[in-house]
């Protein structure tokens, strides 16, 4: 039994990341985080949701692709070098800017072909549902990539619960549109027609690597990330990870996304990482793996899907994807 008491972690463990990571590799083998709370300090101590050792657990993780081992990307970064254009178009606008954003309270609206549409605070729509951590990749369509450990729920666990209608075969995705707190949106200059949509397919929603990301690094999600709640989709471009949603529909149609309608030459609708086709501008074929520096570029090989292929590659059988970019 692999679960240590909390008070085992040595007090000289100051920076979130070690704590982080120690607290990780015991919790791994409980795979699950209680609903409430981020850091459950409960489950630390608890001896009977650990019936996998860590190595089990993280092994078994990884075949889902719940996990990497990978080197995850210190927290500074992941929470200083963003892009959400609500706030402005500099990597550092967010994390300087999204403080001004009130997250809480907030409510969701759900919409279109479900069977229980409604306006849900964002308690209510998660309530019941286990919040999990998973390790993903993050690669972004300006070739740049970070490994995160996020927290939230799968997404397929939500939508099941939502009860889409046989009609329903996209989800669609809308970020908060409040310029009085984003001042990106109040930009004169800005050539983004607010709020930012997303979508996806049904049968991509409902993969269980889809997850509605409400943490990250073991507590809660800071708002240049996305707070309260966001979409993360490993296997895309992080164009298709929207932030901060306050709108959920499900549509017969395929929705219009903001980045294809900006350029629908650049940008398509599947945005699936894929070395083998380049952005009409850039290639695709290699990434900048943060933390990246002058003289450590840090510079890695795209794999397809992101190295999801395993879990995702039966989803566009029969697809030309250089056609469905
Ligand atoms: N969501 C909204 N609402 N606005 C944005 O500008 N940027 C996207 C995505 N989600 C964006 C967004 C892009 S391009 C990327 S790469 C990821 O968020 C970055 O997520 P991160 O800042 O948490 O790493």
């Amino acid at each position: 039994m692999l679960i240590k008491q909390a008070a085992d972690i040595p007090a000289s463990e100051i920076t979130p990341e070690s704590v982080y990571l120690k607290r990780r590799e015991l919790m791994r083998g409980a795979g699950l985080f209680a609903a409430s709370s981020l850091v459950p300090s409960a489950l630390l101590a608890s001896s009977e949701l650990a019936p996998l050792s860590a190595r089990e657990a993280s092994s078994s993780m990884a075949a889902q692709g719940f996990y990497t081992n990978e080197d995850k990307t210190p927290f500074e970064d992941v929470a200083r070098y963003n892009n959400f254009y609500e706030f402005g178009t500099d990597k550092s606008d967010p994390a300087r800017y999204a403080q001004e954003l009130t997250v809480d309270p907030w409510s969701v609206q759900v919409e279109g072909e479900v069977a229980r549409p409604g306006t849900y605070s964002l308690d209510d729509l998660l309530k019941g549902l286990d919040l999990e951590e998973r390790v993903y990749r993050l690669r972004c369509v300006e070739a740049w990539s970070m490994v995160i450990p996020w927290i939230g729920v799968p997404l397929h666990r939500l939508l099941s619960r939502l009860e889409p209608t046989s009609k329903a075969k996209y989800v669609e995705f809308t970020t908060l549109y409040r310029p009085a707190e984003m001042r990106g949106q109040r930009s004169r200059f800005s050539t983004i027609d607010w709020p930012y949509v997303e979508g996806l397919r049904l049968d991509e929603a409902m993969n269980p690597l889809t997850l509605m990301a409400t943490g990250l690094y073991g507590r809660e999600l800071p708002k240049q990330n996305g707070a309260p709640f966001r979409l993360v989709v490993p296997w895309k471009y992080g164009f298709k990870s929207i932030k901060s949603i306050v709108k959920i529909r499900l549509s017969e149609q395929q929705p219009r996304t903001t980045w294809q309608d900006l350029a629908p030459q650049e940008y398509g609708f599947f945005a699936n990482v894929n070395p083998e086709v380049d952005h009409p501008r850039w290639s695709q074929k290699y990434e900048r793996r943060l933390p990246s520096g002058l003289f450590s570029p840090n510079r890695i090989k795209t794999q397809m899907f992101n190295g999801y292929a395993d879990q995702v590659a039966h989803l566009y059988k029969g697809m030309n994807l250089r056609r469905h970019y």
